[in-house]
């Protein structure tokens, strides 16, 4: 095993058992690890820290691509091993940690983390923990089933920290396409045209000097959970492709549509799943994550090529691309984060970008990452980076939620991450709200007709016609812009009790 998974000969002493790796660790160290929504994370490294954090006071500051799988981040955080956690989470430990002022959190544009680590704007990275399938002839890393950030960690890192997956066939080889941009002021244009273009190396090239251990692992990705569509998300889903329809009636898209990028979860899943009974074929993905829908509709003969950073699947669809790598390998590509994200590729390639929102507002704003204004979700992910550039920027919620307590339509969001300006469409199970091209009056109107749930509508509609009264470009009444959040925790639902 090792003979095979280690190529460079000289680095064959450096496997140790995990305990000696976690010996590395000291207090206050930044730690820049693999894994991207679940994928390619560390197994083993990271949860032998959360077990020697839970007998003595060591904190780090932990960045990754994105989540981690196997409870990792849970674990770090109840052992009080987490001082600052950075670009992404979705764990309810760590959530709860960070709403409690416990662990400091970046939200960050994920696009964002590698060039402000190549730009000195963060601290240094003392330890990269790297997933690999296997460490090449010349001491370069393959990778497994994400890229993330961990070119810029390995390069940037003081030391590094292998961990060589086996689970994953070194077949994977070629799946990935490591770019990296030039430091400034000498950057250069990224030549990338289409989604299928790769421009880099397959492997991300290290100096095996910083190789301080390596340790095996068998441990597969955590699955993803795939929520089967429901009423909700199949409706979303069916006016969103009716959307699509009626733009290629109109003659602004072919049936080949623009590349789709589709945020995580249930709705994405679903939207994209109703591609595979319509009229359009071969589409092609530019997005972050690749999830079981895509490999769906490969299968299906729909979709052509996909672009991303991670592939994060059930367990099933896990099976089916490693066990048929051949099939798929010539229809993917894996990539960083600051390329697979990148603002200037997002826009030259016309990107027709499907997000969720938790709420939003009259106006068209957007709040994804934040309960009642203070508590953290999970954070904005790869959606700004996407929302701002691309084509056609759509986000999608449900009308209503908990027995229609909560509104997710609401006068005013009680926290902004995609602002008016970047928002097109607008989707619930109610209808969807094409608001390009209206002035902020016009775009309310069309809101509250189409998108709020029959309960919550002639609330709103009031609001609205008496802020109109009062004046304004963009109509409000501050005084009871965030009634309906204040309601809800007072009383447990946003209907005006009668
Ligand atoms: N007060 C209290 N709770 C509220 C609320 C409010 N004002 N508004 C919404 N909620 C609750 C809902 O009731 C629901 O609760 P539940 O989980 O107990 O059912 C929850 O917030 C939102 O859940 P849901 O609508 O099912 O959302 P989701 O699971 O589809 O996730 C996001 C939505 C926005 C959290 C998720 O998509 C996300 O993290 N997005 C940001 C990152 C991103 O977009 N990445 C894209 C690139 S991959």
């Amino acid at each position: 095993m090792t003979v095979e998974r280690i190529k460079l000969e000289r680095l064959k002493d450096k496997v140790m058992t995990v305990q000696e790796a976690v010996d590395f660790f000291e207090n206050d160290m930044v730690v820049g690890a693999s894994g991207f929504t679940k994928a390619g994370d560390s197994k083993v490294v990271l949860e032998a820290l959360a077990e020697r954090a839970k007998k003595e006071d060591i904190k780090i500051t932990l960045m990754t691509g994105a989540s981690l799988g196997h409870d990792t981040d849970g674990k770090l955080a109840a052992a009080g091993a987490l001082k600052k956690r950075m670009p992404f989470q979705v764990d309810r430990t760590l959530r709860n940690k960070i709403n409690a002022g416990e662990v400091l959190f970046i939200d960050q544009h994920l696009s964002e983390s590698a060039e402000l680590l190549h730009n000195k704007n963060l601290p240094a990275v003392d330890i990269a923990v790297i997933e690999v399938a296997y460490i090449d002839r010349d001491g370069s890393l393959v990778l497994t089933t994400s890229v993330g950030n961990s070119a810029t960690f390995a390069e940037l890192a003081e030391k590094i920290i292998i961990e060589i997956n086996t689970a994953i066939p070194m077949e994977v080889y070629g799946l990935h396409d490591i770019y990296k941009p030039e430091n400034y002021p000498h950057r250069n244009v990224i030549p990338i045209v289409a989604p299928w273009n790769k421009i880099g190396r397959k492997t991300i090239s290290v100096n095996p000097d910083k190789i301080v251990g390596i340790v095996f692992t068998d441990k597969k990705d955590s699955p993803a959970d795939i929520a089967e569509p429901d009423a909700k998300t199949t409706a979303i889903a069916a006016h969103i492709l009716n959307f699509f329809e009626n733009e290629v009636q109109l003659g602004h898209l072919t049936d080949r549509l623009q590349p789709l990028q589709a945020g995580i979860g249930k709705v994405a899943n679903a939207v994209l799943m109703g591609f595979k009974n319509s009229n359009f074929y071969d589409l092609t993905m530019f997005s972050e994550v690749l999830q079981d829908s895509t490999f769906d509709l490969i299968d299906a003969g729909k979709l052509s090529f996909a672009s991303a950073s991670s592939i994060t699947v059930s367990e099933e669809c896990y099976e089916r691309v490693f066990n048929n790598l051949q099939r798929y390998r010539d229809k993917i590509v894996l990539r960083p984060q600051n390329i697979s994200n990148t603002p200037g590729l997002i826009r030259r390639l016309g990107v027709i970008a499907i997000n969720t929102a938790i709420e939003f507002d009259i106006y068209g704003n957007v709040n994804s990452t934040h309960i009642a204004g203070s508590k953290i979700m999970n954070g904005i992910g790869g959606s700004g980076d996407f929302a701002r550039n691309a084509y056609l920027s759509i986000f999608v919620t449900q009308a209503a939620s908990k027995n229609n307590t909560i509104s997710h339509v609401l006068p005013m969001v009680s926290h902004v991450d995609h602002t008016e300006h970047d928002v097109d469409v607008l989707v619930t199970d109610i209808g969807l709200a094409d608001l390009r091209g209206l002035a902020p009056r016009e775009r309310a109107q069309k809101i509250i007709e189409n998108c709020v749930h029959p309960d919550f509508r002639t609330e709103l509609q009031s609001y609205f016609d008496r802020a109109c009264d009062r004046g304004g470009h963009t109509p409000h009444l501050l005084e009871e812009a965030f009634s309906w959040h204040l309601r809800l925790a007072e009383t447990g639902t946003m209907k005006k009790l009668t």
